[in-house]
């Protein structure tokens, strides 16, 4: 594993000093979809992906010595101020993978404290900003105690592969604008343990993107991201499907740095369409679309078709949609989520979000 060779050196030794930290992650949207990993969280095929801005988790990291460190962390969790047993499980449990990285965090105990900017239920995933801030708080920490690590390039590329153990789409939150994770000849220094920048050179004014969340339904998944990965391991279509996504890959880079946002649209889209191929095709079949998002998906396209608007959508693993457009395209669309779409949303929510700068330290 990457980062556990010079992991020796962090721990510390004498007077432990306390402290805190607290960092703002967003979450992102994946325009090409990661669906399908093997060994540890590694994907099988690229994907790349918008950061969100006003979707975000902030979290603070409150680190005290311990007493006597007994093996395994010794940790708190509060979201919202109040106990969430099921994710300080996932969270005590992503910590204990972690020593090998950073053994220093044995050595106390962790409190962290947890909010979102968005509802919890609101259908939105929440782990991509959360495992990204909490990653990124470890990273600041490993930091503080032992000044290993600048803001710069070592120290998001950290963050991003610690942040990619506890959710594979984390890792792209790391970044302003756009970010790529996996393996790929298109983009130099890309890899599969962490994900890469990938704002620059592109012709499409990313700082001035838009996404719309529109909340289809706010009920949390019957399946798990998870479980869906898994069953990508038997799926008829895997091949076919690793073999797409770094196709669409090349079309959208391609699109991206000509600024054809047309190309982009329809990539996207299908990209989308196809992610729900495949759930549907999975045995047992995940039916995660409900009639809502269909409706959605039709007036979208005759909006576009009737205004010209390049106005297009993504969706990841559940029913809500992102709708995607640039910021000159955001009063027309806007009027249009509001004067028509919100009513095949939950209460007619829908939030009004965009492309960020990525996680800030607070
Ligand atoms: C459909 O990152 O949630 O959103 O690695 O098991 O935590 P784990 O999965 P997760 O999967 C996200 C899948 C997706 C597509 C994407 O974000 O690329």
């Amino acid at each position: 594993m990457l980062y556990t060779q010079e992991a020796s050196k962090l721990v510390v030794k004498g007077d432990l000093p306390a402290g805190s930290v607290t960092w703002q992650s967003p979450s992102n949207i994946a325009l090409i979809k990661y669906w399908g990993k093997h060994g540890d969280q590694l994907p099988n095929n690229p994907s790349l992906s918008l950061t969100l801005k006003n979707a975000y988790t902030q979290s603070t990291l409150i680190y005290a010595p311990r007493d006597a460190p007994t093996g395994g962390v010794a940790m708190s969790f509060l979201f919202d101020g109040q106990p969430m047993p099921a994710f300080q499980e996932r969270i005590e449990q992503y910590l204990n993978r972690l020593t090998p990285i950073f053994p220093f965090i044995e050595q106390y105990q962790l409190d962290i404290r947890s909010r979102n900017s968005f509802p919890h239920s609101s259908g939105i995933a929440s782990s991509a900003s959360a495992m990204s801030a909490l990653a990124l708080c470890l990273c600041s920490m490993e930091h503080e105690l032992f000044n290993t690590l600048e803001e710069n390039n070592s120290f998001r590329r950290k963050a991003s592969h610690v942040a990619r153990l506890g959710s594979g789409s984390a890792c792209r939150s790391i970044y302003s604008k756009a970010a790529l994770w996996g393996k790929t000849g298109l983009v130099e220094n890309s890899s599969d343990e962490y994900a890469v920048p990938m704002g620059e050179g592109i012709r499409i004014t990313l700082d001035d993107f838009r996404d719309a969340i529109l909340i289809i339904s706010s009920r949390p998944k019957a399946t798990s991201s998870s479980l869906g990965h898994q069953m990508m391991d038997t799926h008829p279509f895997a091949a076919a499907r690793y073999e797409a996504a770094r196709k669409n890959l090349l079309h959208l880079i391609e699109a991206l740095r000509k600024g054809d946002l047309d190309h982009m649209a329809m990539i996207c889209e299908h990209e989308a369409l196809s992610l729900h191929a495949l759930l549907i095709s999975s045995q047992p079949d995940i039916l995660l679309l409900q009639p809502n998002t269909i409706k959605v998906i039709q007036l979208v396209r005759e909006f576009r078709r009737t205004t010209g608007n390049p106005v297009f959508f993504s969706i990841d693993a559940g029913p809500n949609l992102h709708l995607l457009y640039p910021g000159s395209a955001a009063e027309e669309v806007e009027n249009f989520v509001t004067g028509v779409l919100a009513e095949y949303c939950e209460e007619g929510a829908w939030i009004n979000d965009g492309v960020g700068p990525g996680p800030v330290q607070l």
